[in-house]
């Protein structure tokens, strides 16, 4: 049973953790997308199912992306886990500040997901968005996120309507709304905060969810949290 694998966000945290973990299988092909391919290319040396990717979510190369996929396609699963955090206060958030978080957040990956269409295996995909409690409906809030916050709630709802135009199809879309993980960007929201998950824990659920449940499962927007943060 050979499966294909994209994943958006692979160079650091969890989605460089998720690549571990779905390349552990040799079965598996892992693209790699992100801006850091030196870092990408030095996690995942000698893994030979395992290819890198420059991507920019705020300047797609739409030509390059296409193409990426066509070699490797038929894609199974797309992870779109690329995220940006942006922490400060409202009043002094500037538009710059704003449009990069909705710009990586949410546009990036929309165009990423559109793009992707053409080069999804017929038979069955399942598309899996990484969002976070900070964007789930009625969950604890946190002061400087207002654009985080609100960009990855706007990933939650894009997976609902997604999921209803494309009922027809077998393509299949879930999103997942993390918890508190170990990774640079939780240091960045809530400096000094010590998570109780692992970038490779929480890599584990994530594959296990991306390979088995895109068929039970569509449109729905599922909390993994065990603490926020
Ligand atoms: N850690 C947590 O506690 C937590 C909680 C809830 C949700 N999440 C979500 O989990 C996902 C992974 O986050 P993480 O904690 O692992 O953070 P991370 O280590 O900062 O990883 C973020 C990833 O996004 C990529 N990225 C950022 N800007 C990009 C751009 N313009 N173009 C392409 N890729 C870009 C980064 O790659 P490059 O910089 O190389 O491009 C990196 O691979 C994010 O969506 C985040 O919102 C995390």
């Amino acid at each position: 049973m050979n499966k294909t694998i994209a994943v958006i966000g692979a160079s650091t945290g969890i989605g460089k953790a998720l690549v571990l973990e779905a390349a552990k299988n040799e079965q598996f092909k892992v693209i790699a997308f992100a801006r850091k391919t030196d870092l990408m290319e030095k996690s995942f040396q000698g893994l030979k199912n395992v290819s890198c990717h420059y991507l920019d979510l705020e300047n797609i190369n739409t030509e390059k992306f296409s193409s990426c996929l066509k070699l490797a396609g038929p894609i199974d699963f797309l992870v779109n886990n690329a995220g940006y955090l942006v922490n400060k206060s409202f009043h002094e958030m500037d538009k710059n500040d704003l449009i990069k978080s909705y710009q990586v957040n949410i546009i990036g990956i929309m165009e990423i997901t559109q793009l992707s269409l053409p080069h999804l295996n017929n038979n069955f995909s399942h598309i899996v968005n990484i969002s976070s409690m900070g964007g789930f409906q009625g969950s604890a809030k946190f002061p400087g996120l207002t654009a985080y916050s609100s960009s990855k709630a706007a990933i939650c709802s894009f997976t609902e309507v997604f999921a209803e135009e494309y009922k027809q199809s077998n393509i299949k879309m879930n999103c997942l709304c993390l918890g508190a993980v170990q990774t640079q960007m939780l240091e960045e929201a809530f400096p000094g905060f010590i998570a109780e998950v692992s970038p490779k824990d929480m890599a584990t659920y994530i594959f296990d969810f991306v390979c088995k449940q895109g068929k039970f499962l569509n449109g729905k927007i599922i909390p993994v949290s065990l603490s926020t943060p």
